[in-house]
């Protein structure tokens, strides 16, 4: 047997024990006649204590940081005064009786300890040595807890794992594929999954009425702090089910996550909330909730302003912003300047006094509003003296934005402060009108409208909602989904108003559409980002972090050096010839 025990779940009941332990040497003390290390393994560090005037064990002074050592001995009690309470084997060490050295160690080119800021391409590029630090495996530990509870949670409620293929035609789900060159057809490409979309619904159709799979998906886009080339979906598909039957799947699966990955953190209830309601009163559609400073809308009160900036506009916004009227001018200033870098035409900043027992404003723009109109605003807002109230005005969605990203600016936690979940439901079908003057999906072309609109979709198309929901955490896109159209006619009109010729729509999604032909059930489903959630869970801003072995902002791996160039052979092999890149 090579080990009996990890160092690192060694403990006081542990004393007395022969005990063989192999790990790194985090941290070594020659202390004159005694030589400490700390042994780190998979369950922590252990300290050892080798007395090198031993037989076989005056090793201890040739041994070096990050040395793999098996080490036998017997486990005691710290003598009193050197007990380390911080450390979970703190109140034990392990006597060496014998060393053997398993593997030895260059010097390492970072500290590999928690505390010291190393350079992220100088990580990546030693990801295995970046690996052994406390951090990354506590964060892939946690991911692989998170996947267990999750696949836990699947299975109970009947679903059933599928894994769909990695070379495939392409998916529409907006992004840039990745293709591969196929060998024995030349000048063919697959494209892999951006998401096993088509193949779920096919399962439906197959009969597998409760599908999952975490699954890899990869998108050409460009990278984020929470975006990754591949990245893995818990993806769902469920078959003779509704929204509810799907936000209630998901909800449990991410309950049973919650539950694994951050325990005592009571998850309740997820609320729902429409998508206008998440622009009109977050100005967002992934709202974080963990925090008040709604969007209030002034619009109303303020119809019948002679102040220009407020008058005859689409909208007019405020948030008030508790505790902040004694802002600094330069502060004041800077939101302002924020507001209009975010495409505001301005903003109006008011302080809240009290003025002889009368709640009033202190703003450059007072002098322009009626008394009453300052008086609805505090009203409207709720604005107590002390608070700083910020105002702007403008088209409704724009204004919406620009005011719920000041809102994040001036309140959003930390990521890792409490888990807010929710889901915002009845998104529009369609996002925007095209150069062309057709209408741009919002989620994909398979996407059901909602049944109260569908005769508005000719008419007022961007007026239609549908049936899709996002799952937001902490104010993070988790997740996407939608009711699926499944009757031809229906999935016909949406593609013809998309400008999708009959013909076109064939070749892209046509075993798709010939699937519906032969008994198609009503389905409906959903995908999450397991890296994102476990980003949040771990309380980190990427999701670099929570992957073992990611790809750098601008798409490449340090380690190995992908992407590489490939040989002249293998490229007449696939029947390519590379252009000179474009200067
Ligand atoms: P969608 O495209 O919204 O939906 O993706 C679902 C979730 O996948 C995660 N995600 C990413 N994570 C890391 N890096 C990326 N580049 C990346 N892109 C997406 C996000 C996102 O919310 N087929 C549909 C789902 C469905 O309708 O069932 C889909 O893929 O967390």
């Amino acid at each position: 047997m090579m080990r009996t025990h990890r160092g690192g779940e060694l403990r006081a009941e542990h004393e007395g024990t022969d005990v063989v332990v192999c790990g790194w040497v985090a941290n070594r003390r020659d202390h004159g006649g005694v030589i400490f290390f700390d042994l780190r393994d998979s369950g922590g560090v252990v300290q050892v204590v080798v007395d090198p005037v031993r037989p076989g064990l005056d090793l201890g002074h040739r041994v070096r940081g990050e040395w793999v050592l098996r080490v036998q001995g017997t486990v005691r009690p710290r003598p009193e005064g050197t007990v380390n309470v911080d450390m979970p084997t703190g109140a034990i060490e392990v006597a060496a009786d014998a060393i053997e050295v398993l593997s030895e160690s260059e010097p390492v080119p970072f500290p590999l300890d928690d505390r010291t800021e190393v350079d992220e391409n100088l990580r990546l590029r030693h990801r295995y040595l970046d690996l052994r630090r406390d951090p990354m495996q506590r964060n892939l530990r946690l991911r692989a807890s998170v996947n267990r509870a999750v696949r836990a949670a699947m299975d109970e409620q009947g679903f059933c794992e599928v894994e769909t293929p990695m070379l495939i035609a392409s998916t529409p789900e907006g992004a840039r594929d990745f293709v591969v060159p196929s060998r024995l057809k030349p000048g063919h490409f697959y494209a892999l999954p951006q998401s096993p979309q088509l193949f779920k619904q096919l399962l439906m159709v197959g009969g597998f009425d409760r599908y999952y799979q975490l699954a890899r998906c990869l998108r050409d886009e460009d990278l984020r702090a929470d975006r990754q080339f591949e990245f893995i979906q818990l993806d769902l598909e469920m078959s003779f089910a509704d929204q509810d039957d799907v936000l209630d799947a998901v909800t449990r699966a991410v309950v049973a996550a919650a539950a694994a990955a951050r325990p005592g953190e009571e998850v309740g209830t997820v609320p729902r909330i429409t998508w206008h309601d998440a622009m009109e009163r977050y100005g967002s559609d992934k709202p974080d909730i963990r925090f008040g400073m709604e969007l209030v809308d002034l619009t109303d009160a303020l119809a019948a302003t002679e102040f220009r900036a407020f008058h005859g506009v689409d909208a007019v916004k405020g948030i008030r912003v508790a505790g902040a009227g004694d802002a600094s001018r330069s502060t004041v200033d800077g939101l302002v300047d924020r507001a209009k870098q975010l495409g505001a035409a301005g903003l109006v900043w008011m302080r809240v006094r009290d003025v002889d027992g009368r709640i009033d404003v202190e703003s450059p723009v007072a002098k322009f509003l009626a008394d009453d109109e300052r008086a609805a605003i505090v009203a409207t807002l709720q604005a107590e003296p002390g608070d700083l109230v910020l105002i702007a005005a403008g088209p409704r969605r724009a204004t919406c934005q620009i005011l719920g990203q000041l809102r994040l600016d001036l309140g959003r936690p930390p990521v890792s402060e409490g888990l807010a979940f929710c889901w915002v439901v009845d998104f529009p079908l369609f996002e925007a009108l095209g150069d062309d003057g057709r209408p741009i999906p919002a989620h994909h072309p398979f996407t059901m409208p909602h049944p109260d609109d569908l005769d508005r979709i000719d008419t007022d198309p961007l007026s239609v909602r549908s049936q899709a929901y996002d799952l937001v955490l902490n104010g993070w896109e988790l997740g996407s989904g939608s009711v699926r159209i499944h009757r031809p006619d229906v999935q016909q009109r949406i593609f013809s108003l998309l400008g999708i010729e009959p013909e076109e729509a064939h070749a892209k999604f046509g075993f798709l559409l010939d699937a519906f032909r032969f008994g198609a059930p009503p389905h409906a489903g959903f995908a999450f980002g397991l890296d994102r959630i476990v980003a949040i869970f771990a309380g980190e801003e990427n999701i670099r972090e929570v992957i073992a072995f990611p790809k750098t902002q601008s798409g490449g791996d340090p380690l190995t050096g992908a992407p590489s160039v490939v040989g002249p052979q293998q490229l007449v092999e696939l029947g390519l010839r590379v252009l000179p890149p474009k200067t």
